[in-house]
């Protein structure tokens, strides 16, 4: 049910048309402290026009509402410039238990999207590198906006666009030739391709001929010769069997795998329709497209050599995107340090006068930290995300072994724990800020963890069971005074996944889930749950519903919910 828009209706009436309930759904509050109030109407906008001072305002509108007081609601109270209402507790209590209980897991469902199709651009590591903690955040947050998206309404399409062309593989292809085998690639690809990459760049400092030799073998590439082509083919399979290592680990999957290079057939046409549309000017040699009424530098489409850019094949790309899907919106998970290629992106779309160019939104992130230093993946200090992954595992199964030996199933809990970590970790915070990277803290059963929220949802569950709970027996009567902040809790999840989709931030059902979790575990030390008397099955039926929120909210953001830990 929703109290906001119901609320809206009934003061609509009072105010007898100065707003409409939509103008009034928008600026209805919720009150810090729910001694407040469940809801607050601030009356200050009304000032102006009523000509009357805001405390008057809300009296005098608290009084007039009493007598179309709806029976959700139990009293209006005006407080300062504010119109609050308090909530019938038993009967919304009892309301959200029917609801939940109908729903299930799709309590929080919307009809936003209508199967819209929202493509995200995710993950997208580059071939015969490792995959960066950028990468990591970028899957991690692409994946759960997905989950989000599917959860509100849209189709979803989750793309990895591999960076799987350019410049590197020629010299690669070179130092192969040059230094490598086939054992020892095959052994280790990324750390042995990687290690190709930098002995490359280290003798070119003292044999310039290194650098032709690359560009030559790229050119080879570029004209489809065979030998080039096998190579580049095989560094790219052995680099996605280590992606999928990691992407195994964390339970994620994609619609396509459509990288770089899936659009070299596609960039002749682009660079046709630019031309066309006279917005290619010469520059130095240079084809660029100018971006003087964006304020933005202009956007590099061909070099002086002939050769194509990131640009180029992003602009090809998103043509192609929107030609396949028929997308409404189309998403890029990337890192806050390519704003401005998203900015260029789109503005030359938009110069292109593709009517589809206003869907296209960056969704920036900012950078893992160690020790406040960017987390580096080049020269030397490599930091292997699958190891972190099995480390942060490990830790996990060690600290089940220490507080819960007999666990069944301890290797597979251990895993969803690990992994829950590091990915609660990365979406707690708002996606903007840089987060500090530190197993010890993401493993926290306490604190704001992902291993507290898992905890929180088995300890739910041991008192299910522990209780003999069997299902909602009609009988919803509990004081729900002790409970309140977890009914409000409860009943705040499906605004929180519209606001998510607002803000393209995960972060904030990071929030919630902790905030469900805190009401909870402030309910379980208040309560006796258990105790035998006429509400323990409301109790009981309440503590199903916080479980099957928070395992819906962990879903959302791609971490499982053990029911024992
Ligand atoms: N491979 C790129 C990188 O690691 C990210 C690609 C992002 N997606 C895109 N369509 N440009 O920096």
């Amino acid at each position: 049910m929703d109290y906001v828009k119901l609320y809206a209706e009934v003061l609509a009436a009072g105010l007898e048309g100065v707003l409409t309930s939509s103008e009034i759904e928008r600026i209805i509050e919720k009150p810090k402290f729910l001694n407040q109030g469940d809801l607050a109407f601030p009356c200050f906008q009304l000032a102006k026009t009523m000509r009357k001072p805001p405390v008057e305002i809300a009296k005098e509108l608290s009084a007039r509402l009493q007598s179309s007081i709806d029976d959700s609601m139990e009293r209006f109270e005006a407080a300062g410039g504010y119109v609050n209402v308090f909530l019938n507790k038993p009967k919304v209590t009892k309301e959200l238990f029917i609801e939940i209980g109908q729903k299930k897991n799709h309590y929080g469902d919307l009809d936003l999207g209508e199967n819209q199709i929202v493509t995200i651009d995710l993950s997208s590591p580059n071939i015969a590198k490792p995959f960066s903690m950028g990468h990591l955040r970028s899957t991690v947050i692409g994946n759960s906006l997905s989950l989000i998206y599917e959860k509100a309404g849209y189709k979803t399409v989750k793309i990895n666009h591999l960076g799987d062309w350019g410049t590197q593989f020629g010299k690669l292809i070179t130092a192969y030739k040059l230094w490598g085998t086939e054992e020892k690639v095959k052994k280790n690809p990324i750390q042995e391709l990687l290690a190709l990459y930098i002995e490359f760049h280290d003798e070119a400092e003292s044999q310039p001929e290194l650098e032709q030799e690359g560009r030559n073998w790229f050119r080879r590439l570029e004209n489809g010769d065979a030998e080039a082509l096998e190579l580049w083919k095989w560094f790219k399979d052995e680099s996605l069997k280590e992606f999928k290592k990691i992407y195994d680990l964390m339970g994620i999957e994609f619609d396509s795998y459509a990288g770089e290079a899936f659009y070299n057939d596609k960039m002749d046409s682009i660079v046709e329709m630019l031309k066309d549309k006279e917005l290619l000017i010469d520059s130095d040699g240079a084809q660029v497209v100018s971006l003087e009424g964006h304020e933005l530098p202009p956007c590099l489409i061909k070099k002086s050599d002939g050769a194509t850019l990131y640009a180029t094949r992003d602009l090809a790309a998103a043509k192609y995107r929107f030609e396949e899907y028929l997308f409404l919106k189309s998403l890029y998970v990337v890192g806050n340090e390519q704003s401005l290629h998203f900015k260029q992106l789109k503005a030359v779309l938009g110069k292109m006068e593709f009517p589809w160019a206003d869907g296209i939104i960056h969704v920036p992130f900012g950078m893992m930290l160690k020790d406040g230093k960017k987390m580096s993946t080049r020269k030397g200090k490599v930091v292997l995300l699958e190891d972190v992954l099995n480390d942060s595992i490990q830790l996990a199964e060690k600290n089940i072994e220490e507080k819960n030996p007999y666990l069944e199933n301890k290797a597979e809990i251990a895993k969803m724990v690990g992994t829950g970590a590091i990915v609660f970790h990365d979406l707690k915070n708002f996606r903007m800020n840089d987060i500090e990277f530190s197993l010890e803290e993401m493993l926290k059963v306490e604190g704001e963890t992902g291993p507290y929220v898992q905890y929180t949802n088995a300890r739910a569950q041991s008192l299910l069971k522990k209780g003999g709970y069997e299902g909602a027996n009609g009988d919803f009567k509990m004081a729900a005074i002790a409970e309140w902040p977890v009914i409000t809790e409860l009943q705040n999840f499906p605004e929180t996944i519209k606001r998510a989709i607002d803000k393209n931030d995960p972060s904030l059902i990071a929030k919630y889930v902790l905030d469900l979790s805190q009401a909870f575990n402030k309910y379980y030390g208040e309560v006796r749950i258990l105790e035998e008397n006429a509400e323990k099955n409301a109790r009981l039926l309440l503590v199903h519903c916080v479980s099957t929120v928070l395992e819906e909210g962990l879903r959302i953001l791609g971490i499982k919910a053990p029911k024992e830990m």
